[in-house]
């Protein structure tokens, strides 16, 4: 891509209804991050955009068990999520919420537009409630038999054997998830997104996006085959107001969550540049520029999220911009670009096993943190994730590859390379002739950053780390070979070079890890004297509405991003003082195995 275009990271929102655990951030957290830093150095505007997913059901159900009103819920998870996120190092430029009124307004916009443009119709269907309470049972607490393939524990909203949305009426033999019992299925009236009118559209646009991952687009473009009308409002009393005549003060219907939630990217922009001062700053991310230049938008997600952001958000935005089937004109706003590409994970389980917050056979992200550093994580995550395919977290390997890659690997090449230097000569110095073996690496460091750029644009992101641990392989047997420690005595102009040449390969290698691993980049840039912010991290601020001052405020991450990192080699100073450095990773001791393996077992229930 050229220097200087608009891309937009759209990165899925969290529920808040409990902590979440690192199969989460393998989906949608590392990887936008990393894809967000990256973007930023190769000199692009990036605008990162999430938060919290704080309506429907699943935060219902959540709060009762805790005791607790959905936003009291919603407060607490949100500040959890947020600190986790934080921790982990994820540049948000805005990580919010969808309880803002910011957000309600802009949700009901984008209803209002797409009901005048004729996507929006109101119908009577049946809908499900428990027959001992008297109230909806929500799709997803619905579970049955999946009437397309048969897999007995299709959840009503959607199966995950097949990914095919479902409704619950269609399930065979429907049963409450939260007690058992058959429910009821009662006429009621709703709102409905009229997909079908989207088939063409979103065939034709679905086609063309052959630089997605080819499993996401076979996926989405399989899902065309079968649109329905898809009800957007439900039976609830937490959510955004359906904004009618009759409706808004209804506290028994409200727009379901995954029509606001996916909204979210929008409101979420909408609201970072409110921020800025500048309330239009958010357009270039969203529209045409005036030269035709199309912004991007990526959208970083696990796989059980694909149809929503491959189907329902895009048909979405073409009804916003009149452009489905029955035609209309763009609402306030104007037209909105669909995305550039939807970028989907696998899943990750642990250990052999899926992830359940319910039995506890979890590992949450703010645990792992308070034990071990987020750089260890990431490269776990980046490495060994399900980047293609569904991968399994073990302590073991997450105990190797920290041992023997990040420490013995990089973390070593740093420490060896930057004490000898301290030691012997206290400053980094110049060198001497290059011999080829010299040249050869130097070569090897500067050509990387158009290979392993190339591969993090595509979002091949495990093959880009690899490519970057090649290089640390490359210098470390390089230093082997040269022996710089032998030459002291013999002949201290050849160490200078080997060093010197050495040196250079660090600080490049430092560059090209910093989008993965960017804390400790930053420590590699401080102990290779470097004095400002090489890695910006985010903060958590507390922020009152833009728009409604005067309202609660809550928490948002946030931060300045604008950093002296480009993704380029840049020439290491002559001259600068160097001292021994501290080890920028911890080996971890191999009981950490069996004390891991042991804490697991004891918390399940
Ligand atoms: N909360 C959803 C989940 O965790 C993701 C919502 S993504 C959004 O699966 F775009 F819709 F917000
Ligand atoms: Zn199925």
């Amino acid at each position: 891509m050229s220097s200087g275009n608009h891309v937009l990271t759209a990165v899925a929102w969290p529920y808040a209804n409990g902590p979440r655990h690192i199969g989460h951030v393998a989906g949608f957290g590392v990887p936008s991050d990393v894809f967000s830093r990256y973007q930023r150095m190769a000199g692009n505007k990036v605008l990162m955009v999430s938060g919290t997913d704080e309506h429907g059901t699943p935060i219902q159900v959540q709060a009762e068990k805790e005791g607790l009103t959905a936003r009291e819920l919603a407060d607490r998870y949100n500040k959890v999520i947020a600190t986790d996120l934080q921790k982990l190092g994820l540049s948000y430029d805005l990580f919010t919420r969808t309880t803002t009124k910011n957000h309600y307004a802009v949700v009901q916009q984008l209803f209002l537009t797409l009901l005048d443009n004729g996507y929006i119709f109101p119908r009577t269907e049946l809908g499900a409630i428990s027959p001992s309470t008297g109230r909806t049972l929500p799709d997803r607490y619905i579970e049955g038999t999946c009437p397309i393939c048969g897999y007995p524990a299709a959840r009503g909203d959607q199966c995950d054997n097949c990914g095919n949305q479902l409704d619950p009426i269609d399930l065979i033999n429907p049963r409450s998830r939260i007690n058992g019992e058959t429910p009821k299925f009662v006429e009621t009236e709703q709102y409905f997104l009229d997909l079908p009118a989207f088939t063409e559209v979103l065939g034709d646009w679905l086609a063309k996006q052959s630089h997605w991952r080819p499993n996401v687009q076979k996926f989405s473009m399989n899902l065309l085959a079968d649109l329905k009308p898809r009800a957007i409002t439900r039976d609830l009393d937490w959510g955004v107001p359906v904004p009618l005549e009759g409706w808004r003060d209804r506290n028994d219907k409200k727009i379901y969550v995954w029509f606001d939630a996916v909204i979210g990217y929008l409101s979420a922009s909408i609201e970072w540049a409110a921020r800025t001062g500048d309330p239009d700053a958010w357009r270039p991310f969203w529209q045409p520029a005036e030269d035709g230049t199309k912004p991007r938008g990526y959208y970083f997600m696990g796989k059980d999220n694909i149809v929503f952001h491959a189907e329902i958000w895009p048909a979405m935005l073409f009804g916003y911009s009149g452009l489905g089937a029955k035609g209309g004109k763009p609402g306030e706003l104007g037209a909105l670009e669909r995305p550039f590409e939807v970028v989907s994970s696998e899943f990750l389980t642990m250990e052999g096993r899926k992830f359940s917050s319910s039995r506890n056979v979890v590992i949450y992200v703010g645990d792992m943190l308070s034990r071990y550093d987020a750089d260890a994580l990431r490269y776990y995550l980046v490495s060994a994730g399900p980047e293609n395919q569904d991968t399994d977290f073990t302590w073991s390997e997450f105990v190797r590859r920290n041992n023997d890659e990040l420490v013995a690997g990089w973390g070593n090449l740093v420490n060896r390379t930057i004490s000898m230097t301290a030691k012997n000569l206290g400053a980094i110095p110049a060198a001497g002739e290059l011999a080829e073996i010299d040249r050869n690496l130097l070569a090897a460091s500067r050509a990387a950053f158009d290979s392993i750029g190339a591969l993090i644009e595509r979002n091949r992101q495990k093959a880009a780390i690899g490519e970057v641990m090649k290089l640390v392989g490359e210098a470390n047997k390089y230093l082997s070979d040269t022996a710089p420690w032998k030459l002291k005595n013999e002949d201290p102009a050849r160490m200078a070079s080997v060093l010197h040449t050495t040196l250079q390969v660090v600080d490049d290698v430092k560059t090209l890890i910093t989008p993965f691993l960017p804390g400790s980049a930053d420590k590699v840039h401080k102990a290779m004297g470097g004095k400002a912010i090489w890695s910006a991290m985010p903060e958590l601020v507390e922020v009152d509405e833009p728009t409604a001052v005067g309202s609660p405020s809550y928490s948002v991450l946030t931060g300045d991003y604008q950093t002296q990192a480009k993704w380029a080699s840049t020439p290491i100073e002559v001259g600068t003082p160097l001292a021994a450095p501290t080890p920028v990773f911890t080996k971890l001791d191999t009981s950490v195995v069996d004390e891991e393996l042991a804490r697991l077992e004891s918390a399940e229930r």
